[in-house]
Order: structure tokens, then sequence, then C-alpha cells
């Protein structure tokens, strides 16, 4: 069976590759993390399919770089078109292959998914200039030129809102895309490559190859063909990958784990503070930039712990089809087994658990019910490692600097959120903080025009606006001199 009916569409299970569809005699079977539901048999790409695929997006680059940020964009703009007539099916997919929230789906994450191709491509025509500046007469002119064949390897956690992140910039600047989704979500980018068929795009420029990281994922990111690599996905992953790219000196983009503060400070609206500290258990915690440390001034621990109970209490976690569940299941039995085994392990150490700390017996399944754990030990695994599930730690301070240094006690960067009533201290203790995004009294909001990226483990690079397009593009300063013409 090389397709599977989802939601009323064909999604077939094979490779797209220059165009066309392509088996490979491996196959794995992708299931459903809400009941297990069988999701078809994907195909399981090695060196030959990346070869192939890689060899397609090469031959597709000097067509796809020579149409300019026009052309391309007319291209982007009738995919993103069709991404928004298809919001329903994409919605549906994405929802059973990796468990997240259907309503949030169809009304956030397609949207943005369109977002994501409409802006980068909109960006690269109209917004990527630089004011040419004179050196002795001479004229430095600089432009973003297409760089080649880019690699995208994402995770499962948000599939093709992450895939897009990269893949609008990438194909905006004029390169040309071979995709290697996660392995346990790989029906959304099978189904984006159908559409991209439909929008008109050139054969090789948008390829996608299935299976595995420690196969295909390997070969692609090894690839000598490959001018740059987009990678989001944890820390050891990104480090094989980083002596992967090496090899070839190939630039690397990486947005990784994240271990993030929320810090609430003793003058903060507590009816916020208890919003957004809950709001850290959305897509069952699988979200790079969750607020996974709680940090609260001593003096309204108890104040904020009761309004946090109430809330996470109230917290609906149930199929994620249904329009009243908050938070769905883990994404796989394998990462349930792990984010189980931070938990237990905190146990064994004698962890107080305040809230949660086991599956949910009702639901069963990868149903695991969200987790606090108060003033764990300092140090320990629990409040230091990502644990990417529905598990938040709880610690008090007692002085903005003790909360800065708490904040900022770990190996990570992505994100940090703060709660406070006084813009004094918001603006003191933010500049302190070390991470590439920081809410102050919000989490979430995220413009495509922002830098995104991690400081320290979190990643290397920032993409967002015109830094995508200097990762994805050969950056290049051309002088003309005063000097030799003959017109
Ligand atoms: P992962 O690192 O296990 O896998 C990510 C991708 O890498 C998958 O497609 C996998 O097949 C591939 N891969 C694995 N080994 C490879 C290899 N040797 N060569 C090439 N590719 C390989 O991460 P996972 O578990 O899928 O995703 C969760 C992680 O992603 C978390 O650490 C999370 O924080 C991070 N993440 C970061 C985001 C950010 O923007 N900073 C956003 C979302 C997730
Ligand atoms: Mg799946």
């Amino acid at each position: 069976m090389t397709s599977i009916e989802i939601a009323g569409a064909r999604i077939d299970t094979r490779h797209y590759i220059k165009g066309q569809r392509v088996a490979s005699a491996e196959t794995f079977k992708n299931t459903s993390p809400i009941d297990g539901t069988f999701l078809g048999d994907i195909s399981s790409g090695d060196q030959a399919e990346v070869d192939a695929a890689v060899a397609a997006a090469k031959a597709a680059f000097p067509g796809w770089s020579k149409l300019g940020p026009k052309g391309r964009g007319e291209l982007l703009h009738k995919l993103a078109d069709l991404v928004e007539d298809n919001i329903e099916t994409l919605s549906q997919l994405e929802t059973l292959d990796n468990g997240s929230l259907l309503r949030s789906h169809r009304r956030g994450v397609m949207p943005r998914v369109a977002m994501n191709i409409r802006f980068f491509a909109d960006y690269a025509m109209n917004e990527l200039h630089h004011p040419n500046f004179e050196t002795r007469g001479h004229t430095n002119v600089v432009s973003w030129d297409p760089s080649g064949v880019t690699a995208i390897i994402t995770p499962w956690n948000a599939p093709l809102m992450l895939a897009t992140w990269r893949i609008g910039p990438a194909l905006a600047a004029g390169d040309t895309v071979v995709l290697k989704p996660a392995e346990w979500t790989p029906l959304s980018a099978s189904f984006f490559a159908d559409l991209t068929k439909q929008a008109g795009f050139p054969d090789g420029v948008f390829n996608v190859v299935q299976g595995f990281g420690s196969k295909a994922g390997a070969a692609l990111v090894s690839h000598k063909d490959i001018a740059r690599v987009a990678f989001t996905g944890s820390v050891p992953t990104a480090k094989v990958i980083a002596k992967a790219a090496a090899e070839n000196l190939t630039p690397v983009s990486f947005e990784l784990g994240g271990k993030s503060p929320l810090v609430i400070f003793e003058d903060a609206d507590l009816e916020l503070a208890a919003t957004i500290a809950v709001e850290q258990y959305d897509n069952a915690g699988q979200v790079c930039l969750s607020g996974t440390r709680i940090l609260v001034h001593e003096n309204i621990v108890e104040a904020f712990s009761e309004k946090f109970r109430e809330r996470a209490l109230q917290v609906k976690q149930g199929d994620p089809r249904d329009e009243d569940t908050d938070i769905g299941p883990q994404i796989h039995q394998v990462h349930f087994d792990r984010v189980k085994g931070f938990v237990d392990r905190a146990k064994s150490e004698g962890a107080n658990i305040v809230l949660g700390g086991t599956p949910n017996d009702e639901l069963g399944g990868l149903y695991f019910n969200p987790t606090l754990v108060l003033n764990p030990a300092p140090g320990s695994e629990i409040v230091t490692a990502e644990i990417f599930g529905p598990v938040l730690c709880m610690q008090t301070f007692s002085s903005d600097e003790e909360a800065v240094q708490m904040a900022n006690d770990t190996e990570f960067g992505l994100a940090a959120t703060v709660v406070t009533g006084s813009r004094e201290k918001a603006e003191r203790v933010t500049a302190d903080l070390v991470a590439g995004t920081i809410w102050v009294n919000c989490f979430f909001v995220r413009d495509l025009r922002a830098p995104f990226g991690g400081s320290k483990k979190s990643g290397i690079g920032r993409e967002g606006g015109v830094w995508s397009f200097d990762f994805y593009a050969d950056v290049k300063n051309t002088v003309f001199s005063p000097n030799g013409w003959k017109e």
C-alpha cells in the first residue's frame, strides 16, 4: 500500500523526489498517538534515495535560482493559497499523526504555515536590500544570492509549522530543498509535497525523503552537494549533525531544546502569572519554548501556587480532536516512557511532586497527567534536563539578583518569560537574561520579522526576517570602481 486515506484525502506514504513518488523496499509503520491507529507503511529512505533527491534538487537549482524573487514569489503565494484551501485536511492529518489539538491546527497553526510561506516570499521581493555605500568613490552593492541545495531536518512536535519556517525562507532565497521530516510524523510533509506539485513548482525544487535520522537524516546532512543544513531538534542529534556538516564545512542553522525559566516577581499580576504558567502544559509540554522552570518570589509563592493549582486542575486532557480538550497525548510510546522515566527517577530521589506525576489512568495510552515538582534538588536531572512533557518545576527566590542567577543557571538559552508589574524591573532583569527570545507579561507572541533562535546550547544562528536570508543565501558584496568604464 503506497497511500492512506485521511480526512477525505489520499496521503502518499512514499518519498517525493523530482516531482515523482518513489518507494523504498523498506518501510516503517506510522501510528497515531491518540489511540494507536495505523497510519500507513512509510518508505524508509537511505543513501540511494537521498542521493537521488539531492541530485534532483541540484539539477533544479539553476532554474529556480534564475527565476528571481518575483517568479518564485508567485509560485510561493500559489502554494500558500493551496495550504489555505486545505487547512481542514492538513489539520486533521497533523492531529492524527502527532496528537496535538485539532482546534489549534485549524485556527492557528495551519494559517501560520501559509503565512510562513507568504511572509518570506514577500520579504525576498520587497525588503531584501541594503543601501549601497561608497568607499573612496567605489560603490558597494550587497546582494543575497541563492546558495544551492538546503537540507531541512525537522522534529515531530509541530511538524509542518516548523518545516515551513525553514522551507519558506529557503525557497524564497532561491535555494532548492530536500526535507527529511521526523519519522513519527511523516504525513503532513508528504501532503505538502503534493501541494507544491499542484502549485506548479518545477520538479526537483522541493523534495521529501522519509525515514529515520540514523539513515536518511545522516545521509542527507553529510552529503557533499548540500549548501546549507537547517535542523530543528534535540541537542544530542545536533552534535552528530554538526560533526557530519563539519566534514564538508556546510553552514548549519540549529534550533534546539530548552529548559526555559518563567520568572514571577513579587509585584506580578498573579492571575496573569497563573494563566501564563498553565500555558506551559500546552501541546502536552512538547514545546521547545516551554517555560518549564517556574521561579517565584518567596513572598508570593503560596498565593501563586493556589491560583496555579486551581488552573492546572482545570486543564482538560483528552482526545485532541475534541473541541474542549486542552492537552492531548505524548507523541509516541518511546517518548512517553522517557517522560515517565524522568518523573519516576525524581520520585525515587525523593522529589516533592505536588501535582500529577503519573500516567492518566482514565485515558490510558500515551496520556500523562500535568505534573508539578516543588523545590527540586538543585542540579538534579528533573530541573536541568529538557523533558519535553507536561512536567514543570517550581522554585523560589528572594531577590532580583537571585532570580536572574537561577534563570540563567542552565545550559540552554532558548527563551525566558518574566512577569512583573514594574517596567523598570522588567528592563533591568531582561537585560541580564541570556536567551534568544524573552517575553514580558506574555508568552508565545512571535512575529516572523523578529530574530528567533537559541543562545548557549539552544542553537546556532537566528532566523526570521533578514536573519533567515543571511543564512540561506550567499550574502555577496560587489564593489564597482569609478575607473575603467568605456561608456
Ligand atoms: P531529534 O533530535 O530526536 O530528531 C529531530 C530530527 O532529526 C528527526 O527528523 C530525526 O529523524 C533527525 N535525526 C536524528 N538523528 C539524525 C542524524 N544522525 N542525522 C540527521 N538527522 C537526524 O528531536 P525530536 O525528539 O524529534 O524533537 C524534539 C526536540 O526538538 C526537542 O529537543 C525540542 O526542544 C527541539 N525543538 C526545538 C525547536 C526550536 O525551534 N528551537 C522547536 C521544536 C523542537
Ligand atoms: Mg505518527
